[in-house]
């Protein structure tokens, strides 16, 4: 079953027409990962989906309900949470402290401290430290944490991977079965199409505020996706 549908949504800046006739659909339990070269509108797409950016217009459907009007706190509440592209942790609070900030949409479920302690064994270690003291890896898992603390049904993150090592970005998909596990579907924008591919059961890949591609990608070409991605010709 579908739990989040996006039809027909345009997103505006003033006259600029960033998202133009983006549909998309995220089932159960399902990691949907969103590419596309810098500027394309991945993130205002997103974005517009937590009740961000009010200049839009097109249907979002989140558990069979319309949300496209909501306002963004009540859609937090409803479910949806954003891991925002650069973390924005609290840098003079402690680990934990940041965690708690999830608990504000005061809904129910599997995700409290000692889960995210149980997903991110390192951060229990940590947990009094001051978080700007934190290598960037180590934010970005107090930032999906605090997300999770929310116990969310679906969970955008932007750019989760952007800046960090190899080794970490492996350790960090690597908890995407668990979380899929508790019930959450995941949306992930990722530059990193090997990355992207690997990690989800359906891409989409956004080119100038258009879909140019959509798909499961053990069953697309990698050629077809990287002339959506830089929306060149294909010359094979
Ligand atoms: N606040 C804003 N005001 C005006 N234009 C914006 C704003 N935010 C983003 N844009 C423009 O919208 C387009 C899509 O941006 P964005 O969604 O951030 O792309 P992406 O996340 O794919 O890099 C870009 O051309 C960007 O310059
Ligand atoms: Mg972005």
């Amino acid at each position: 079953m579908s739990l989040l549908k996006v039809e027909n949504l345009d997103v505006f800046y003033g006259d600029f027409h960033a998202v133009r006739g983006v549909s998309l659909e995220v089932n159960e339990a399902q990691t949907v990962a969103i590419i596309g070269a810098n500027g394309a509108g991945k993130s205002t797409l997103l974005q517009a989906i937590t009740g961000l950016n009010t200049q839009k217009r097109g249907a979002v459907t989140f558990e069979g309900k319309d949300i496209s009007r909501m306002r963004a706190d009540l859609i937090a509440r409803a479910g949806v949470t954003m891991v925002p592209e650069g973390r924005r942790l609290f840098g003079s609070l402690s680990v934990e402290d940041n965690l708690r900030v999830g608990e504000s949409t005061k809904r129910k479920g599997p995700w409290t401290l000692q889960a995210v302690y149980d997903l991110f064994p390192r951060l229990g270690e940590l947990r009094k430290m001051q978080s700007s003291t934190l290598s960037g890896g180590q934010q970005q898992m107090v930032a999906i944490g605090r997300a999770l603390m929310t116990n969310p049904r679906l969970l955008l993150c932007d750019e989760i991977s952007l800046g960090l090592a190899p080794k970490i970005i492996g350790d960090i998909y690597r908890c995407f079965d668990a979380i899929r596990q508790s019930g959450v579907s995941i949306v992930v924008i990722e530059q990193n199409v090997a990355q992207a591919c690997h990690a989800s059961q359906h891409i989409y890949c956004l080119l100038e505020g258009r879909i140019s591609l959509e798909g499961d990608p053990r069953k697309l070409a990698m050629n077809d996706i990287t002339a959506a991605y830089f929306g060149t010709e294909q010359h094979s």
